[in-house]
């Protein structure tokens, strides 16, 4: 008998038995019991800026050991009002509108706990990135999927119904959740379908949430924009972003939510009371690294553009069809050619046989149904990384029997 069993009351809160762990991050833990090259969850397996790692050991090494400022170090929140400035030409008081936070993981549900009441929806394209499910129930929302159709050729976008997004909007719907770039699928919003969202934003007086931490990684010419740019939506965006992706340290969490001044003073209780404050040294780094020229972007997209280009072959000659992505490191791929009963089974044969983990479609779906015939590949990885992957890729057998065809 378990421990909590023994006791009358169950202890736990009905909330948590609406989710489960994330399966990203139990990939993660399954690649190393089986010494399988991760390719699931996504952080980089190469250094970070170096000049951002000095910013970072200048701090300590000067004393900046202590609480920041609770919303976010004056040095960081003046950096990221210029570059939204300079990127989007989107004018931000940093004093009144940007929180940092720890991570964009924390800016997302400070911001839900901050704007949601019980029985409020919240709109969210799926697939999606699997946080925004147990955000949603965390804050007391109902979250309404929408979805996101794969592209019918392999170059293709993946695109949404016009008329089921309508659909999705109504009186008690409080925010929609759009990321972009996205994770899984790698689509990178248009401005046209920025603009319809923003049509029922404003028809409906809805907020929109953005999740922006891959804006600057784009492919094949690619323009990021930012909800916040479009006319009429300054006074009803949050936009997340954070340090985890541009500047390759998903461990220093340090993210932010910059939001009119009203959503920001909520945004900023919900956060004092949850973690006080993001990393202070951490902080003034970020504030070196924001402050990086243009070329420091430049080479990054262009980096995991080779990466992509990279691992999609390998991957397509493994047996794999693969979706390409226009933005962020990850490539959703259609598994039918195995002939697996579903994800769950191919993903385990494949971190415990094969040696590669990836992340099954399936937790990026309310019904597992919908993504049991897909699987997410990481790409933000060294070469000698990818490579590896691949070989071990080859040894991979498609339904009927046929291993993949061998290179030599
Ligand atoms: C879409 C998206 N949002 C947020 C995060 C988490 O970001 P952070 O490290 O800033 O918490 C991830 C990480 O993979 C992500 O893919």
């Amino acid at each position: 008998m378990s421990e909590l069993a023994t006791h009358k009351k169950h202890f736990l809160s009905d909330k948590v038995s609406h989710f489960t762990e994330s399966v990203i991050r139990e990939m993660t833990r399954q690649a190393m019991v089986h010494g399988a090259i991760n390719l699931a969850q996504g952080f980089p397996d190469f250094p970070a800026p170096a000049e951002v790692k000095k910013a970072a050991q200048e701090a300590i090494g000067a004393d900046v050991n202590q609480y920041a400022i609770t919303w976010g170090a004056k040095s960081l929140r003046g950096a990221i009002a210029r570059q939204v400035q300079v990127w989007q030409g989107v004018t931000v008081d940093p004093e009144k509108q940007v929180t940092v936070c720890c991570g964009s993981t924390e800016a997302m549900i400070s911001t839900l706990l901050a704007v949601c009441n019980t029985g409020d929806e919240v709109v969210i394209f799926e697939p999606y990135y699997e946080n925004y499910g147990p955000d949603s129930i965390l804050s007391g929302a109902k979250p309404r999927f929408v979805k996101l159709r794969p592209p019918a050729s392999p170059k293709g976008e993946w695109t949404f119904d016009e008329h089921e997004l309508r659909a999705a909007f109504h009186e008690h719907t409080k925010a929609i959740i759009v990321n972009t770039p996205n994770n899984p699928t790698g689509k990178v919003f248009t401005r046209g379908e920025l603009e319809l969202i923003r049509d029922l934003c404003v028809k409906f007086d809805v907020l929109a949430i953005t999740d922006e931490i891959y804006e600057h990684i784009l492919y094949d010419g690619t323009k990021h924009i930012s909800m916040a740019s479009l006319d009429g939506m300054q006074d009803r965006t949050i936009t997340i972003n954070g340090m985890s992706k541009t500047y390759s340290v998903t461990g220093w969490r340090v993210g932010w939510t910059i939001a009119p001044q009203r959503i920001t003073d909520a945004i900023r209780k919900v956060h004092d009371f949850l973690t006080v404050g993001a990393p202070a040294p951490l902080q003034e780094a970020g504030a070196s690294a924001l402050s990086l020229p243009e070329s420091y972007y430049m080479k990054l997209a262009e980096g995991y553009r080779k990466r992509r280009d990279r691992l999609i072959p390998a991957l397509t000659e493994a047996g794999f069809q693969c979706f390409l992505p226009r933005g962020a490191y990850y490539v959703m791929t259609d598994i039918r050619a195995f002939g697996y009963p579903d994800d769950l089974a191919f993903t385990k044969y494949l971190v415990s046989e094969i040696g590669v983990a990836a992340v099954p479609g399936s937790s990026f779906y309310r019904d597992p149904k919908d993504g049991a015939s897909q699987v997410r590949f990481a790409f933000c990885k060294r070469d000698e990384t990818l490579d590896a992957a691949a070989a071990r890729l080859r040894k991979l057998r498609r339904a009927g029997g046929s291993s993949s065809p061998r290179r030599h």
